[in-house]
């Protein structure tokens, strides 16, 4: 197969939504299409995620989170499809954002009786920021939930989101009968009695076909040509364009559980989605079709072998191939690397893979060479952008609680920090060491990981700190950040990067140092 047909066959996405909405059961159903694994009857939802990734980190099953994301890759048609998985738990959101850098579109699951839920919010946002191509699934129809136009004004409203509603459902909990796919001019009914078996679809290209009435009932076929009429008239076309701009999001209905509305979800999903899109680094615009390899790292997975504390560097191709033991430049050290064993993902297993495509997943072992955000390429230098780091939201100070390891902890602090499992900040006035952290568990998995991969102690001393900013100045001699660095010296840190970063006390202090040091600007995130 050409180089041009490979890139056109990727589909590269993550699933996003609330803990509980249904993300896990989702993933398992698209990949039973894909024949990646096989029916196992009424498979447990969590199941697929945990031993996907429970391998990768024993605090993950001590707690029953999904701490790290995972790749899961299938084939389904002519189409490879990548998955990356998502931790959905509010504390690993950092690690979701990154993951969100390497997807060409997203699908969002949302709970038909929960509705829009708060991380749901959190992650669209991001999402949108990239306007980023994205799916509706509404999940649990087999349960009584909101009203499904209710539903749709609520996402539309909460989410910013232009909705489509390709399928619509027919009924709900109780009284569900299936869904009528617009995108196909489709019934599929439900089965109550035997959810392991889906019935076929059914062409219903006129919706006023009055056998409608024979499979659904007088009422139900009434009720759905009204509110199909309504969904045509409310609600614009699919605009295809639109979709890909992050103008227009298409929805679908149904129940991951009873893998009922996947399949129409996963049909049209194939058809429409993105191929690998192009991405820009500070240099220029990289196109996928172009013939030399290059790639970023937006995930670093620790401890796949404890004896070996051995990471796994993961790699999206964005352009070229990347191609086992040649030479690639590792931009940020400025030398070439090669690989031996460069890992491709499946459902159920790894492989080592000879030739990836844009849109590919790879999978490097690493020895501590590779930081999130690090640029592969073939020779050229080039850094892409969007890996940004964003103000944690808990702040502490780190200490060492065995004098004897101070070596220990200093690398494993370095490296922890580099997979991305939290920000260091170093003070400048007395060089004492700050943690922060974007959920209050990280400390934990940071002091477990401490003692049980580099066998070094820490402990934590709270400290008062409302917000980090990254802190830009016109000119260092500037007479305002000459002041400013006298007056706050206490709360002035240097980043991992060596950028200055303000830690301020309060809302009201930052919004005061902002005010009276009007030619400095204090920035958000770590990439301005
Ligand atoms: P998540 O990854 O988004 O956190 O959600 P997950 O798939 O784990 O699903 C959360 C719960 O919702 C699970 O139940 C799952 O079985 C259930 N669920 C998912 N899809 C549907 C659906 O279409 N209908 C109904 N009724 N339930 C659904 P659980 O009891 O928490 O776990 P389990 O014991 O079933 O594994």
């Amino acid at each position: 197969m050409s180089f041009t047909n490979e890139i056109a066959r990727r589909r590269t996405f993550g699933i996003i939504s609330h803990p509980d909405a249904g993300k896990t059961t989702l993933t398992e159903k698209l990949l039973l299409f894909g024949g990646a694994i096989q029916e196992a009857g009424a498979v447990k939802s969590n199941k697929i995620q945990k031993s996907a990734t429970s391998d990768f980190m024993e605090i993950e099953r001590q707690r029953g989170i999904s701490v790290a994301t995972s790749v899961l890759a299938f084939h389904y048609r002519d189409k490879k499809i990548n998955i990356l998985d998502t931790p959905g738990h509010k504390d690993f959101a950092e690690d979701t954002f990154r993951t969100l850098t390497a997807v060409d579109s997203v699908i969002v699951v949302i709970d038909v009786a929960k509705g829009v839920e708060e991380q749901t919010e959190k992650l669209v946002e991001v999402c949108r920021m990239r306007n980023i191509p994205i799916i509706v699934f509404i999940n649990k129809l087999d349960r009584e939930g909101k009203d499904a136009f209710d539903l749709l004004d609520e996402v539309e409203q909460k989410l910013g989101f232009k909705v489509v509603p390709l399928s619509f459902p027919i009924g709900m909990g109780y009284d569900f009968q299936g869904i009528y796919n617009l995108w196909r001019k489709r019934l599929r009914l439900f089965d109550e009695a035997n959810k392991t078996r889906i019935a076929d679809a059914m062409d219903f290209d006129d919706i006023n076909d009055p056998t409608l009435s024979t499979h659904i009932g007088e009422q139900a076929a009434a009720t759905l040509r009204e509110e199909i009429e309504l969904v045509t008239e409310v609600y614009p076309a699919f605009d295809s364009e639109a979709y890909l701009a992050g103008q227009q999001q298409p929805v679908f209905f149904g129940s991951a559980l009873n893998n009922f509305g996947v399949q129409e979800l996963l049909d049209c999903f194939v058809e429409i989605a993105p191929t690998p899109r192009p991405k820009s680094s500070v240099e220029r615009l990289v196109a996928p079709e172009e013939d030399n390899f290059s790639g970023f790292v937006f995930k670093i997975h620790a401890n796949m072998d404890p004896k070996h504390r051995d990471r796994l560097a993961f790699i999206k191709v964005v352009s070229g191939t990347f191609e086992r033991n040649t030479p690639y430049l590792h931009v940020r050290l400025g030398k070439k690397l090669k690989f031996s064993s460069p890992n491709a993902f499946f459902a159920d297993k790894k492989e080592i893979v000879s030739v990836s495509y844009p849109g590919d997943i790879v999978g490097l072992h690493d020895t501590g060479n590779f930081k999130i955000g690090d640029t592969l390429t073939a020779g050229e230098v080039l850094h892409f952008s969007g890996i940004p780091s964003f103000s944690p939201e808990h702040f502490r100070y780190i200490n060492n609680a065995d004098p004897m390891k101070a070596k220990q902890l200093a690398k494993g602090i370095d490296q922890l920090m580099d997979e991305g499992v939290a920000q260091l900040f170093t003070l400048e006035l007395n060089g004492r060491k700050v943690i922060g952290t974007v959920g209050a568990l990280q400390f934990e998995v940071i002091q477990y990981r401490l003692e049980h991969e580099y066998g070094a102690k820490c402990s934590y001393e709270n400290l008062n700190v409302h917000k980090a900013c990254w802190v830009e100045t016109p000119d260092p001699q500037h007479p305002d950040f000459k002041e400013f660095s006298r007056v706050k010296a206490k709360f002035l840190a240097k980043d991992k990067q060596g950028q200055l970063v303000f830690l301020a006390d309060s809302a009201f202090s930052l919004q005061m140092t902002q005010d009276k040091y009007a030619a400095l600007e204090f920035h958000a995130t770590s990439e301005f």
